[in-house]
């Protein structure tokens, strides 16, 4: 059987929200880096992971999935993956967000939270028939979106085909790993879409009702919280992996 290669793990939440758990976390990944390969898959931009690096235990990365899927950068560098986002429809961001300027349970995110493939806004606890209907509005006018809502808080609305899911398929095959080689994690409604491409995913135990939800043979669900989580879900994928194995201890 081959090796499992790659991690694509969510930060804020999942890696992130218990500092001991998360140096458990760096002291295993250490030990296995040689073998396993990282992708952090988050909400917030390159330069704030990259920050994030330099003043937490969080490890090194090698490729960052920023803005909920919209950029595939290297890390250390920050040179963006050729290719990455791949629309499947017209992206026509003004008329997007004029559509959504008449939603008054909209509130926009501040403006270092935009980016080109990216519209995000703050709406607390938005009702499922909400998002049904904002969803049918934006298709009758005409516009080719993913309408994600994480936390029963933030609203992202992104580019057709373009979601942190598509962009971890896309990493994969960047890398020619086979899904069942990948294995994902994550705490919220943004990380749901990692869920449906075949990986290996686990499911930390603070996550959110959206994802504990998730009944699959693809999907761990964690005891543990936060970085814990991961540690007990990378066990429980692992022993079922007899090829990746610690270079130290
Ligand atoms: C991060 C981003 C924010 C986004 C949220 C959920 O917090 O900064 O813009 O809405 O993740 O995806």
């Amino acid at each position: 059987m081959e090796g499992t290669r790659l991690l694509i793990s969510d930060l804020d939440g999942t890696l992130l929200g218990d500092g001991e758990a998360l140096e458990r976390f760096a002291e295993w990944f250490l030990a296995h880096r040689t073998r396993m390969r990282l992708a952090y898959n988050t909400g917030r931009f390159y330069e704030s992971v990259r920050d994030l690096v330099d003043f937490t235990p969080l490890p090194e990365p090698n490729v960052v999935i920023g803005g909920v899927g919209t950029e595939v950068r290297l890390f250390p560098g920050g040179d963006r993956v050729d290719g990455w986002p791949r629309c499947v429809g017209p992206w026509e961001r003004s008329g997007v967000q004029s559509a959504l300027a008449q939603v008054r349970e909209l509130e926009p995110q501040p403006d270092e939270f935009q980016a080109e493939f990216k519209l995000s806004y703050y709406a607390d606890d938005l009702a499922c028939a909400f998002l049904v209907e904002l969803r049918r509005r934006l298709a009758a006018l005409g516009h080719a979106v993913e309408v994600v809502y994480s936390s029963n808080r933030d609203l992202d609305v992104l580019p057709a085909g373009v979601d942190k899911g598509s962009a971890a398929a896309f990493l994969a095959s960047q890398v020619g790993l086979q899904p069942g080689q990948v294995i994902v994690a994550g705490d919220t409604g943004n990380d749901a879409s990692m869920f449906t491409h075949g990986f290996r995913g686990i499911v930390v135990g603070n996550a959110q009702a959206e994802l504990k939800s998730l009944a699959s043979p693809d999907v761990y669900q964690s005891e543990a919280d936060y970085a814990d989580g991961v540690l007990e879900g990378l066990a429980h994928w692992l022993q079922r992996d007899p090829t990746l194995v610690a270079d130290a201890h």
